[in-house]
C-alpha cells in the first residue's frame, strides 16, 4: 500500500493508518513501544502519529513521515542540549520494511499558550536563539538555504493573491533591501519553522522552564527572519507580547553571545522582514484565514500594517 500522498505527506484514510499500524507493531526496532495507538490530532500536517509507552516506562510519541534532515536534528539537538528538544528513544528510515522515516521521543505534556501573557513569545525567541548556537556547533549539519530568488517568489505570490498595502514599493526595492539584511543580519541556520505550534514544555503553566523545539526545518537564512515569521503569525492585537519580537531574539542573542546589529539598523531589517512575511503568509492563507484562528479584518489591517511599513522602510545612507 502507499504509504504517502501526493504531496508526499503521510496518508491518515482508515486504511493507511491501519496499514502504517501493523507496520509499527512489526517494526523489530520499536519492540519496546507498547500498545501504540494511532493518534489523528488535527494539527500535524506531514507527518502521522502514535502514542504509547516506551520500556512500559516513559510516555511516547512516534512521529512516522519524518524527513532524513529532520531525523538529524531531531536526534542531535537532545543529546547536545536536552533542553532544547524532546529525548529520542528510537529512529529509523524504514518501517518492517517499507521506506518511511520515524522516531520515537519523549511525550511533552504542554504547549505555550496565550495563559502565559506574552512571555510565551520571549520564551519562543529564547528557544530560537538557542538552536540558533548549538546549529552554529554541529561541523556537518543538514540544510537549507534561504535564496533571494525564493524570498522573492514569496512577494510576488503576495502580490497575486491581492495582499493589501503597497505591495508594488516592496517590490521595488528588493534587491537593496535583501543585500541589507543579508549584511545587518548574518544568515545563519535557523530552526526555519519558528511558530507556536513547534514549541512545547516539560512543566505545566504557570510553572515556567525552558521551552523545547519541534519539528525541524532548519534553513540559513539571516536569524531576523526566525522572529519576524512567528510575529506575523500571532499579530492579533487581542493578545499581549508578540510585538517586537526581533528585539526579543536579538536582546537573547546578545545574552546567548551571538552577533548583532545596531539598533536603526535591527529596526529597518526587521520592518522588512515583517513586510516580506506579512507577504508569504497571504500568499499562502490568502485573505480568509480560518476563522478560528484569525478575525479576517485583524489578518488584513495587521498584514497592511505590515507591508505599508516595509514599502517606506527607512533607508540609511
Ligand atoms: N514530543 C511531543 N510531545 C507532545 N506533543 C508533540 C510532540 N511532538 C509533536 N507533538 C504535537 O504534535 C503536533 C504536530 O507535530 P509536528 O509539528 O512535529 O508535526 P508536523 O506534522 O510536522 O506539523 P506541521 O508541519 O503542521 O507543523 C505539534 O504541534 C504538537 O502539538
Ligand atoms: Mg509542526
Amino acid at each position: 500500500m502507499e504509504v504517502f500522498d501526493e504531496f508526499g505527506r503521510v496518508r491518515r484514510t482508515p486504511d493507511a493508518v491501519a496499514y502504517l499500524h501493523d507496520l509499527v507493531n512489526s517494526e523489530p526496532a520499536l519492540a519496546e513501544l507498547a500498545a501504540p495507538v494511532p493518534e489523528l490530532i488535527p494539527w500535524g500536517t506531514s507527518g502521522m502519529y502514535f502514542t504509547g509507552q516506551w520500556s512500559n516506562d516513559v510516555d511516547v510519541l512516534l512521529k512516522v513521515g519524518v524527513s532524513e534532515t529532520q531525523r538529524f536534528w531531531t536526534t542531535i539537538i537532545p543529546e547536545r542540549a536536552p533542553d532544547l528538544a524532546p529525548r529520542v528513544f528510537a529512529v529509523g528510515d524504514r518501517l518492517a520494511g517499507t521506506e518511511v522515516g520515524w522516531v520515537v521521543m519523549e511525550r511533552l505534556p504542554s504547549g505555550l499558550h496565550d495563559g502565559w501573557g506574552g512571555l510565551e513569545f520571549n520564551l519562543l525567541m529564547d528557544a530560537g536563539v538557542r538552536f540558533q548556537r548549538l546549529a552554529r556547533t554541529v561541523a556537518v549539519a543538514p540544510y537549507a538555504d534561504l535564496t533571494g530568488d525564493a524570498v522573492h517568489d514569496w512577494l510576488v505570490l503576495g502580490r497575486e493573491r491581492n495582499a493589501p498595502g503597497p505591495v508594488d514599493a516592496v517590490l521595488e526595492r528588493f534587491e537593496e533591501d535583501w543585500h541589507f539584511v543579508n549584511r545587518v543580519c548574518e544568515p545563519e541556520i535557523c530552526h526555519g519553522d519558528l511558530h507556536m505550534g513547534n514549541v512545547l514544555m516539560r512543566t505545566l503553566a504557570p510553572e515556567v522552564s525552558p521551552a523545547l523545539l519541534i519539528d525541524f526545518e532548519p534553513c540559513r537564512m539571516p536569524w531576523v527572519f526566525d522572529a519576524a515569521y512567528p510575529q506575523v503569525l500571532n499579530s492579533d492585537p487581542a493578545r499581549t507580547g508578540w510585538r517586537g519580537m526581533p528585539e526579543q531574539m536579538a536582546d537573547h542573542r546578545r545574552v546567548q553571545g551571538l552577533p548583532v546589529c545596531a539598533d536603526e539598523d535591527l529596526a529597518r531589517a526587521a520592518t522588512i522582514a515583517l513586510a516580506w512575511y506579512a507577504l508569504r503568509m497571504w500568499g499562502m492563507l490568502g485573505p480568509i484565514p480560518d476563522p478560528a484562528w484569525r478575525e479576517t479584518a485583524v489578518w488584513r489591517e495587521q498584514n497592511r500594517g505590515y507591508i505599508e511599513a516595509g514599502a517606506y522602510a527607512v533607508r540609511r545612507t
